[in-house]
Formats: C-alpha cells, structure tokens, sequence
C-alpha cells in the first residue's frame, strides 16, 4: 500500500485525468492543481511527498514554480512534465533542481517507475538526514571511560530524574557546563528549555533583572515588563554558573527562591510561583567561601543536596586518549582536515602534561595540531612547547650540578605555576616560599608568567 501524496500541477484536464487515473489505481494519494498558485497553495496545505509539474501553463509559468519550490521547500521532489518539443526546458529545469521529466504523452509503465525512483529517493534522503542527526546527538555526548568519570557520571544519571538540587564542581575547563546539560538531557524535562545565567558577568543589578525579570517602571530605563530566566526555566533547568561570585543580596533572593519556590519580579508586588530545576557550577570551593563569609552558609547547605565533582583531567589520565581522538574527529570534521591518528609519543606526551587547563586545554591544543598538521597524523612536535616533557634533559650525564639545579629550579616553578594558572599567591604557597621570594626566582630565571 501506497500512502504517499503526489501533486499534479498541470492547466491540461486531460492529463490530469491521466496521470490521477494511473496513480490512484497504484494507491497513491493525489491531489491536483490547474495552475501555479493553486498549487504552491496546495503545497502549504497537503504536504505532498512528490511533485508533477508541467512547465507551459498560463498565469505562472512552470519554471516560476519550481523556482519557489526551491526557494520555499528545498526538500520537495519535482519531477517535470514536458510536450513534446520542450525537451530544452525541462533540461534547464533539471539544471534549476528537478528530479526527472516525464514526456507527453506519458506511457503508464514510464510514469510508475519514474514516480517510484522519486519516492525511494527521498525516503533514502530523510533516512540520511536521521542518521546525521543521529552522529551529530552522538557528538555532543560525554567522554569518559575512567573510573573516576564513570563514577560521576552513574551520579549524575541516578540524580538526573527529579528535582534535586544539583551542585557541580569542578576546576576551570573540567566540563561543569557541559555536565549540567547533560543532566537536563537525561531528565524528563528534556522538551523544555536549558535556562543560562552566568553569574559572573552583570552587576548585581542587571543579574537581578536578570534572574527575576522586572516590572515597568522598576527602574530608570524599564520601559516595559521583562521576563526574567527564572520564568523562562518554567519546567526545565535554570542553569546557575559561576555561583561563588554571586552577591550576597542575589544569594538572599535565590535561597528564599530555592525555599518557597516563588519569587518577585524587580518592583513587583505579588509573587509568583514556576516549576524549576536548579543546577549550579562552580570551580570555587564553597566550603571555603563560607569559612571566609563570601558565601551564605545557609544556602550553600540547600544547594548542596547533590555535589558533582568533576575531576580535574591529570586525575584521570585514562581520559586523554578517547577525548583527544574524539576532538581530532571533530577539528576534521569543523576544519575540514584528513588527519587519521595521533602518535604514541605525541599521546605518551599528553599523558606526562598536567593540563592546568583541563578538557578545554586539551580541545585546544587538538585543534592547533590538526591546523599545524600536512600528514595523516599528529606528531609530538605539533603539540605546544609547555607539554614537552623536559625532565629527562635534567639527568643528562655531563651537565654541572649549578646548571642541573637551576634548570631543576627553572622546570619546577614553570610546573607549579602551571598547576595554579599562573596563580602566583598559590604557586608560592605550594612551595612554602615568600611571594616576594617566587617573584624575584622569576625573573632571575626567565620564567615565564604565562
Ligand atoms: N567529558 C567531555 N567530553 C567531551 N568534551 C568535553 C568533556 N568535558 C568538557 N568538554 C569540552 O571541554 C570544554 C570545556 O568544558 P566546559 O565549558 O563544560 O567546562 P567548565 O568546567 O564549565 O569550564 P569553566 O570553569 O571555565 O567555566 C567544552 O568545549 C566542552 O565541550
Ligand atoms: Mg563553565
């Protein structure tokens, strides 16, 4: 059984006739049109699966409607029907993206084949478009395979059904963001919409309006109501990012918030209640902002219902490869490159780096080396200076104990500061030397600051 829509514009009642007759006899579903705004109205209306066109009609000429076909719904199949003499035309048409021309007058056996190429043809098409979507949904997932993953991951699978609250920590670059959208993924909140709030970025007055959104009037330069992102959540996930540098007014609102599930619009007079699931991230330590006063105490307790930790990548080397092969995937794919491998010295090279900079470090230095590479694959030497393991230079037998100790000196700072991010406070720290002492080491041996 055929349950597919075939459109016929053709001015010829005959033909018409014809063609429906034959088709209908095979089970198509037809609908017919006696001119070229009929039809393209007929296009909106029954979604047809395939097109029979003639191209010599009065009012809009045959060409013109393919042209907006093509224009408006690129994916129809538009198969020609041409008089004999017209041969030309239909060629042009076929340049202009019909699928194939039907002579007239059309023999039966001719007109079903053609119809049934069409058809299978976009049925391969939407299968295509299906898979690709399919790899692309793969290519937004999650990496990791080491236990250390994996056990986050079980977490954040077992919390993602529900409402709890969800604390996600983690250093700069671990993947907090991408972690709490797939928690979003995996809920049964999923159709509904992943609200962001970077906390960071606005004053405390702009988050405000932000978050709760606003009345006219509130302030100077309200002109009209706003929806803040926590109605626009309603139903889904309200993203909180960078959480720690939230304000304390802002951290009052969002703990009576996260208590009464209600809040107020900026100069508003009534509460109003939505339906949100809060995630929030921060490579923070709370604990720590709670001890110094930054962070509200209370709230840090009813945010803190489910912690995420996301490990930072020098734990759980057993990442780098599947990550590092997964991004040299995607560099191809985005920068249109063939590099088919990375080398075992070049892997060997991630695997001994400490990756301040975690995941995000890593999918940066894939894609310099798959932009620096002309071979099929990448080699150590692609790779930024900072992951050259120097260590081995230390113990080359004919160095003088000066020159050993001061390179020693010089790797050792370099690997400290890397550790923090340049964060010279914490580097001295690590050491257990005076700030002052760190500073002057730097400059005597050239190190660099970043
Ligand atoms: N497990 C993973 N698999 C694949 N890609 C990942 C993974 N984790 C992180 N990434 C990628 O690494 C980059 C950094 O991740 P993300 O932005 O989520 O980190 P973050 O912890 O929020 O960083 P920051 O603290 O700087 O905000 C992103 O491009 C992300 O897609
Ligand atoms: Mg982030």
């Amino acid at each position: 059984m055929n349950n597919e829509t075939i459109l016929i514009i053709d001015d010829d009642p005959q033909i018409r006739m014809l063609l429906s007759d034959r088709l209908e006899m095979n089970d198509y579903i037809v609908a017919l049109a006696e001119n070229g705004v009929i039809g393209l109205d007929m296009i909106q209306k029954e979604n047809p699966d395939l097109v029979l066109l003639d191209l010599m009609m009065p009012e809009m000429d045959g060409m013109e409607v393919l042209n907006r076909i093509n224009r408006d719904h690129p994916d129809l199949t538009v198969i020609i029907l041409t008089a004999f003499g017209t041969i030309e035309k239909a060629i042009e048409a076929m340049k202009l993206g019909a699928y194939d021309f039907l002579p007239k007058p059309c023999k039966p056996d001719h007109i079903l084949l053609v119809v049934k190429k069409a058809l299978e043809r976009k049925g391969l098409r939407e299968q295509n478009q299906f898979l690709r979507e399919e790899i692309e949904s793969q290519y937004n997932m999650f990496i990791g395979e080491s236990s250390e993953m994996k056990k986050v991951m079980d977490m954040a699978h077992r919390v993602a059904l529900g409402k709890t609250t969800v604390l996600v920590g983690g250093e700069s670059g671990t993947g907090k963001q991408l972690l709490s959208r797939a928690i979003h993924t995996m809920s049964d909140r999923s159709d509904k919409p992943f609200v962001q709030v970077n906390c960071t970025t606005l004053s405390e007055q702009l988050l405000e309006s932000d978050l709760f959104g606003h009345e006219r009037g509130a302030f100077t330069g309200a002109h009209q109501m706003k929806k803040g992102r926590v109605e626009m959540a309603h139903r889904g996930t309200l993203f909180l990012d960078e959480i720690g540098d939230m304000t304390p007014s802002i951290q009052a609102k969002l703990l009576h918030f996260l208590e009464q599930n209600e809040f107020e619009r900026v100069g508003g007079m009534r509460p109003m209640k939505v339906d949100v699931r809060v995630i929030v991230a921060t490579n923070k330590n709370l604990t720590n902002e709670v001890k110094e006063g930054k962070f509200r105490q209370d709230l840090f307790f009813r945010l803190n219902v489910v912690n995420l930790v996301l490990p930072p990548l020098r734990m759980r080397t057993g990442d780098i490869k599947p990550l590092a092969f997964y991004f040299l995937d995607s560099f191809n794919r985005i920068l249109q490159k063939k590099v088919k491998t990375i080398n075992s010295d070049a892997l060997d090279m991630m695997k001994k780096y400490h990756w301040p900079g975690n995941i995000r470090e890593l999918e940066n230095t894939i894609e310099r080396a798959v932009v620096l590479s002309s071979g099929e694959e990448i080699t150590s030497d692609l790779l930024p200076l900072q992951l050259s393991n120097e260590s081995d230079e230390i113990l080359k037998v004919g160095l003088h104990m000066d020159e050993a100790i001061l390179k020693f000196k010089h790797q050792f700072i370099t690997r400290t500061l890397q550790f923090t991010n340049y964060n010279q406070t914490k580097a001295a720290k690590l050491l257990d030397i005076q700030r002052t002492y760190l500073n002057r080491l730097i400059r005597e041996l050239d190190i660099k600051t970043k």
